[in-house]
């Protein structure tokens, strides 16, 4: 399926839930979170059905998100119908890794093949702060439990923050000299009231850091690569903001609550709650049409137009 643009759309990001066991600083506000109502929520069922939809549109790439998606219920059994659904080639889960220990060899069985998981200090009482009411040692042993059970892929995600986290850029992207990860800086995203703007530091920051970096040519991906000297994984720089990614933008966002976002910085959406197999194809189509060409500009003074935070979107 191609959108307006000629852009073809492969990647799904299904929410499965709004709900979290942390409330990150730059996903959800302060005053905490608006929960929906469980009727308004898709069902297990909607949300196997929308995939199939998705899949016979041409989708390939499925990614789990949430809020987080492992205190969702039924996360395994959700897991498992989407690898069993044809032209399914990848399902990704972002987590903030603290189920991980319990979940995740339940979940890699399931035929989940990579994980992202959040984590954007090192430092314990930093990391109390951003998610203000996590461990660091909860989201380690989830690091090591994803490292241990074998999915193809372990990736990091660090919400780069001017004036919390640039003074650990070095130890953060050396992670990837002890293990087979990669270690992506992610610009943060104007979605929540509250960070000073010089909280909003570009990518470009990680390269005066770290000169050593040796760019890695890549295979699509919103993420530039890099590599460290003798590192067993790369360093990735995703910059939505300095660097917008809209002329290759290949995604539909599927919200928990059965919205199809065509685009994360717009509050356009399209239901597809209650709709059979055939409706809800039709719903994508147009979501794919609905695509803008790019998004409006983000800043310190800019907020994201998404209509959302980004518990209730997927992050
Ligand atoms: N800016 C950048 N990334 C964000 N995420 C959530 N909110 C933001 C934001 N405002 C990303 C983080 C997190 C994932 C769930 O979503 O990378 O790891
Ligand atoms: Fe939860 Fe992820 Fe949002 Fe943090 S970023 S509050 S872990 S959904």
């Amino acid at each position: 399926m191609r959108d307006g643009f000629g852009r073809k759309i492969t990647y799904l990001r299904l929410s499965v839930t709004d709900r979290c066991n942390l409330r990150c600083r730059y996903c959800m506000p302060e005053d905490g979170v608006c929960l929906q109502h469980h009727e308004e929520m898709l069902t297990e069922e909607e949300m196997i059905t929308a995939v199939e939809a998705a899949a016979a549109l041409g989708v390939t790439k499925l990614r789990i998100t949430g809020g987080e998606p492992l205190v969702k219920k039924n996360i395994v059994s959700i897991c498992q119908k989407c690898s069993e659904i044809k032209g399914i080639k990848e399902i990704c889960i972002t987590t903030n890794g603290v189920l991980l220990p319990e979940l995740g060899g339940a979940l890699r069985a399931a035929g989940v093949n990579r994980v992202n998981l959040s984590l954007d200090t090192l430092d314990p009482d930093k990391y109390s702060s951003i998610t203000r009411v996590g461990t660091l040692d909860k989201a380690l042993a989830g690091l090591e439990a994803a490292l241990s059970v074998g999915f193809e892929k372990v990736k990091l995600n660090v919400v780069l923050i001017g004036g919390f986290n640039d003074d650990e850029i070095t130890a953060l992207a050396e992670l990837t000299l002890r293990w087979p990860i990669d270690v992506r800086f992610i610009e943060l995203m104007p979605m929540t009231e509250g960070f000073p703007p010089e909280a909003f530091l570009p990518c470009a920051a990680v390269l005066e850091r770290l000169p050593e970096l040796e760019r890695v040519p890549e295979k699509g991906g919103t993420a530039r690569l890099y590599r460290l000297p003798g590192a067993l994984g790369n360093v990735g720089l995703i910059s939505p903001v300095s660097d917008h990614f809209c002329a290759s933008c290949d995604r539909l966002r599927l919200t928990a609550d059965g919205k199809v976002k065509p685009c994360l910085h717009s509050n356009a959406e399209l239901s597809l709650k209650g709709l059979d197999r055939a409706g809800m194809e039709e719903v994508l189509r147009q979501a794919a049409l609905a695509k803008p060409r790019c998004h409006e500009p983000l800043s310190a003074s800019e907020m994201s137009g998404a209509g959302r935070e980004m518990n209730r979107i997927g992050g």
